[in-house]
């Protein structure tokens, strides 16, 4: 029998600031069930000026570490797409703020919110090869929206941080897997922008395309059958996306796909907002926090990234899986957050750290990692 390789340990982490969505609506002049019912979403979580990938990946990996060491981490894969640096992979600096080994190869990945699936997909290939070693993968994002669009209401920012290891305690990575990439131009950033130009009503269709067409391969590469799929776990760029992939699939299977089970997978996005890489995995680590009757079912998760890349997968969840988790350290990242009024939230949002002239920030607050300052061009982070 080949190695069960998975997801042996998970941690969260989100920014320092919230502002909820009916705060937002009402000055905007929307009504808040736009936000509520339309998106499916609450509130959002927004960064501090000393907060960005790095602070809130370093936040997310800390727990990992604090729950299992080092040993045997030779790896560190970090995904994103709100990256700090052109060249530096981010989890370089992570490597550095945690005390990681000398000894470890760090890279960053990048495909729209997909890279942390890759780069879980990566180190279930490592570990296979030596299943001695645990592989680091963290996936970190601030998703900023140009103000007065009609995307400003998904943004988010927030992190997770995924152990990688042979007989896992949460669950194993199936074998089969459906991938699909597509050239279209949904969701993309220019090398000179902080923010992303988004073509949105494409962006959802060329996400339902995906889903289909990852199903598909999917079944075409040895797949199970929708039907021993217990539980479900679509990217959540706003909650109601990820309902309408699920019906889009349903349709297309020609079943129906319950939708119920899906609410406990949007209980922290509906209030932390779009995470990127991290948004399918806050999705499922949502999800075995709310679920106890996990054990033993298969949970299919899909992937999308825009631009676009698309993966389904499925995960067996071990028994004995809520022994691993912390859902007291989530629920504490969410509820310790600061409340935003709108003005303050407008004064945060314009005050991000961008560029690479010489800056210091303020002391935002209690999270353990912050970028200090950018000296010399080069960003320097610390422990809080
Ligand atoms: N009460 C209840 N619902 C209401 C309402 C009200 N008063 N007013 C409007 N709605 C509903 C609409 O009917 C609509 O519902 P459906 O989608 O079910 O039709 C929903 O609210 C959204 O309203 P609009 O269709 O008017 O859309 P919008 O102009 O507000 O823009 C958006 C929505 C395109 C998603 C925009 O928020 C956006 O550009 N977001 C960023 C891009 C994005 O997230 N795309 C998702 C796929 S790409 C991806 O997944 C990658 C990624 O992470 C970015």
């Amino acid at each position: 029998m080949s190695t069960q390789i998975g997801i042996h340990d998970v941690a969260m982490a989100t920014a320092h600031y919230v502002l909820e969505l009916e705060d937002l609506a009402q000055r905007l002049g929307v009504d808040p069930d736009k936000y509520r019912l339309g998106l499916g979403q609450d509130a959002m979580s927004i960064p501090a000026p000393d907060e960005d990938a790095v602070t809130l990946g370093a936040a997310a990996a800390a727990q990992i570490i604090a729950r299992h060491g080092v040993g045997g981490i030779r790896t560190v894969l970090f995904a994103s797409e709100s990256g700090v640096d052109q060249s530096k992979a981010g989890g370089v600096f992570i490597q550095g703020l945690l005390g990681l080994p000398r000894g470890v190869r760090v890279v960053e990945l990048k495909q729209a919110c997909y890279g942390g699936t890759a780069a879980l997909q990566a180190a279930v290939g490592l570990v296979a090869r030596n299943p001695e070693e645990r592989v680091l993968v963290i996936a970190s994002d601030v998703a900023r929206y140009d103000v007065d669009t009609p995307a400003e209401p998904t943004q988010g920012a927030g992190a997770v941080a995924l152990l990688v290891s042979a007989d896992p305690a949460i669950a194993v990575v199936e074998e089969a897997y459906g991938v699909a990439t597509m050239d279209v131009d949904d969701f993309w950033r220019p090398n000179d922008r902080s923010t992303p130009l988004v073509a949105g009503a494409l962006s959802v269709s060329a996400y339902l395309d995906s889903a289909i067409a990852a199903w598909d391969d999917y079944a075409a590469h040895g797949g199970v059958s929708a039907e021993q799929i217990d539980r479900w776990v679509h990217h959540q760029p706003y909650t109601k996306m990820a309902r309408k992939a699920h019906r889009a699939l349903g349709e297309h299977l020609g079943m129906e796909l319950p939708e119920g089970p899906l609410e406990d997978t949007f209980t922290y996005n509906r209030r932390i907002g779009n995470t990127y890489t991290a948004s399918a995995w806050i999705g499922l680590i949502s999800l075995l926090h709310h679920d106890s009757t996990l054990a033993g079912s298969r949970v299919g998760v899909f992937s999308y990234g825009s631009g676009s890349v698309g993966e389904l997968l499925t995960l067996a969840v071990q028994e004995g899986y809520r022994e691993a988790l912390d859902p007291v350290a989530a629920r504490a990242a969410l509820e310790e957050r600061q409340k935003l009024d709108f003005d303050t939230y407008r004064r945060v949002y314009a005050s991000a750290v961008q560029g690479s002239a010489d800056q210091r920030t303020e002391r935002s607050g209690a999270q353990p990692y912050r970028l200090a300052e950018v000296k010399d061009g080069a960003r320097r982070y610390e422990k809080a």
